[in-house]
């Protein structure tokens, strides 16, 4: 369980739990922190047991401290949860009321707590069997909100409960046991087949049976999956960090999503018929929005459908103008974001067609999504994400292409224009250059403001190169349309601000070179990220440090500068004693609000 826990633990990590069943008790051990602290607990080492529930917490109500950590107990129930339950108020009112009390802050013991008093409620004036299904199926049909529950009984101490709604949630199964965990990373090692449940169902597991209840508590037959992944994939394999080995793997990563296109390997590409679609709304968070921002430039340049990027916490509740010739595009690595599974939802519910684009296989938004089309990035484990990011981008990519032959657009993109047969080698030298970002990172280590501009799709690249630059090194910086910064932020530039201003565009490079220049006349140390194809007008007047990277087709130019600009960012994070893979305060997956 505590591997278990090691392998999701990039999904949040400030403070960790385990209660496992034994000599017919239920013992309980939590530390804050990472997990690490858990694991020196000396009293783990003499435990024996074959049943147990763990958890690592990225928190959400309450602070990260010991008595916050999950698992909860509150009477005959344990219980470690995933998600938030936004009614927890009122029903600790409740509780409270019928002289239930509490330890912590967090709505998790609200809800371990409630299904414990309606178990309890239901022994007194029940003796059927399945009671405990039932007080399970009761409470949760009284949760607002969401949830992946892990469920133990001080009564059958070698039984574990589990059920979902909205949160991630697998049942793991083998020939030595069964497991439940959030995502199948967390047991590949053990195991490869899995099942997954739907809202609503109820998991019954123990050590030799899996018994999957419907609400009516009719057992049902439940799908069994084999997982693409492999447990290696999920180790670090000789790399320092999960983000380096993983931004060493987007060279095939990428050529591996042109091939699944160029090749016809991939049928959902043939699914999205762009003829009847009079616009496309994409809809994302995090680096997922700014791969969007990628895709609705080259939807809008190369194939003239009106496009635009939303941000799911911001689209699921402004107004919606959707109409049946609306495609609605979700973005994702996870799959199990909460923001964008609602904006999901709320799209299919007001009659649009909806598209996925996804790394993790099996995931609630793959599976809820009219089509999907997976990047098979493979398991993306550090927080940050590179590869998830750039597949997304060179997926985007081949849809745009796929728009053009559709709509007999004439285009020059096309396998050999696409470079299909350079682009690994093109990421695999631009990864190379390492010295060249160690020169730049050292100079960004030190500082407390930096700025990214660009123009178009630079601006792009900007701004998913400020987020890593952000989430990992924890220095401040901002992206900014070259253009725009000269009203009002460059009030900002002081002696030695730092301005990486990206320009691969040709038609706008020398608007940006100007822009550059606007900041260095006001003391800014300027870097410049372009292509080969501007070294020989470079001039070393506007830049202290020049980059020049592989040119390539406008497709790929956005994953190529990506590439370099996540390299900076781990080598800045590096010099600066940062914790890569598990940066504070982030978690991998955001499956609350
Ligand atoms: C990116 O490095 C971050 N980890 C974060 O912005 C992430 O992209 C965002 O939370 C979206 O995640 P998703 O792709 O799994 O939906």
């Amino acid at each position: 369980m505590l591997n278990g826990l090691k392998n999701l633990e990039y999904r949040g990590y400030d403070s960790a739990g385990i209660a496992v069943s034994e000599n017919g008790a239920i013992k309980l051990y939590k530390r804050q922190g990472k997990l690490a602290n858990l694991e020196n607990e000396a009293s783990l080492q003499k435990v024996t047991s074959n049943t147990g529930i763990g958890h690592t917490r990225w928190a959400t109500h309450g602070i990260p401290n010991e008595t916050n950590a999950h698992p909860h107990i509150s009477g005959n129930v344990t219980l470690v949860h995933n998600g938030i339950i936004e009614n927890y108020n009122e029903l600790k009112a409740f509780l409270l009321d019928k002289g239930v009390t509490f330890n912590s802050q967090t709505d998790t013991e609200v809800a371990c707590a409630y299904i414990n008093y309606i178990y309890e409620e239901m022994k007194q004036h029940f003796n059927e069997e399945n009671l405990k299904l039932k007080a399970i199926l009761k409470a949760c049909s009284d949760f607002r909100g969401s949830y992946a529950f892990g469920i133990m009984f001080k009564d059958e101490p070698n039984t574990i409960y589990a059920t979902r709604k909205d949160s991630p949630l697998i049942v793991g199964l083998s020939d030595d046991g069964n497991f439940i965990a959030s995502d199948i990373s967390a047991i590949l090692e053990y195991t490869k087949r899995y099942m997954l449940l739907d809202y609503m169902e109820i998991a019954k597991i123990s050590t030799d049976t899996v018994t999957v209840y419907n609400e009516k508590l009719e057992t049902i037959d439940k799908k069994i999956n084999e997982a693409t992944w492999s447990a290696t994939e999920c180790k670090k394999n000789g790399y320092d960090h999960f983000m380096l080995k993983e931004i060493n793997e987007q060279p095939i990563a990428i050529k591996d999503v042109y091939k699944r296109y160029f090749e016809n390997q991939d049928e959902n590409y043939d699914k999205v018929d762009f003829s009847k679609y009079t616009n496309i709304n994409i809809v994302a968070c995090g680096s997922a929005m700014h791969a969007s921002l990628v895709g609705k430039y080259l939807f809008e340049n190369y194939a003239n459908i009106p496009t635009t990027v939303d941000i799911a916490s911001e689209y699921r509740y402004k107004k919606q103008l959707l109409t049946p010739t609306t495609l609605v595009v979700i973005v994702s690595q996870s799959g199990e974001t909460a923001d964008s599974l609602a904006a999901l939802r709320i799209s299919k519910e007001k009659g649009a067609t909806t598209l996925a684009i996804i790394n993790a296989v099996g995931s609630t938004i793959a599976r809820e999504a009219d089509i999907t089309i997976y990047t098979h990035a493979g398991p993306e484990i550090a927080v940050a994400t590179t590869k998830g990011y750039t597949t997304q981008v060179a997926t985007f990519g081949c849809l745009a292409m796929n728009a053009m032959k559709q709509k007999n657009i004439q285009t020059e993109f096309n396998k050999e224009k696409i470079e299909f047969d350079k682009i690994d080698k093109i990421l695999t030298s631009v990864i190379a250059n390492i010295e060249e970002y160690r020169k730049i990172a050292k100079y960004l280590s030190d500082k407390n403001d930096i700025f990214f501009i660009g123009r178009g799709n630079d601006y792009n690249m900007c701004m998913e190169g400020s987020l890593k630059l952000k989430e990992i090194s924890y220095i401040h910086s901002e992206a900014y349309p070259a253009g725009e910064l000269k009203h009002g932020t460059i009030s900002l530039v002081e002696e030695g601000t730092p301005v990486i201003a990206i320009a691969t565009e040709k038609e706008l490079y020398e608007k940006t070179v100007s822009n550059i220049k606007e900041t260095k006349a006001r003391g800014a140390f300027t870097i410049l990220i372009s292509t080969e194809e501007f070294k020989d007008t470079y001039t070393e007047d506007f830049a202290d440090i020049a980059l020049f990277l592989p040119t390539t087709t406008t497709f790929n130019e956005g994953i190529v500068v990506v590439t370099a600009l996540q390299l900076i960012a781990y080598e800045t994070a590096k010099l600066r004693g940062c914790d890569i893979d598990k940066p504070k305060n982030l978690a991998k997956s955001v499956t609350v609000e």
